[in-house]
């Protein structure tokens, strides 16, 4: 089962950046967006490499230093902004598990959840 959900407006976002969202409230961020302009994108705040772990150091700190790909603070890997591919590092092939997004006409960053299923693997 899925359910739609409004993370924010696109002028919310940073125009070359990323921020972490809470939208099921488990009490931290689950879910992240990174936009390009006019492109956003939304990953599950999960590696690959370990399956459960949270990919930034702190709040929203997604990017590399130059913004150009999403890295995982834990053992540094990194992954592309368009397709969550890892690119470099321990989950070398792996990806993020996307989430369907889409901007509506008045700007609003709507996301669609799997509500029974949070992209953790299994221990
Ligand atoms: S948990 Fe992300 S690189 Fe190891």
């Amino acid at each position: 089962m899925s359910k739609m959900v409004k993370l924010c407006t696109l002028e919310d976002l940073p125009e070359r950046g990323a921020r972490g969202f809470d939208p099921e409230q488990w009490g931290h961020d689950t879910v992240f967006v990174v936009r390009r302009g006019r492109f956003v994108y939304a990953y599950r705040d999960l590696c690959p490499h370990y399956g459960n772990t949270a990919l930034p150091w702190r709040k929203d700190a997604y990017l590399d230093t130059k913004g150009e790909a999403i890295v995982c603070a834990a053992h540094g890997a990194r992954f592309e902004i368009a397709t969550g591919l890892c690119t470099s590092g321990p989950c070398l092939g792996k990806s993020l598990v996307q989430i369907p997004l889409r901007v509506s006409n008045g700007g609003d960053v709507l996301a669609t959840l799997d509500t029974n299923n949070n992209g953790a693997e299994s221990p």
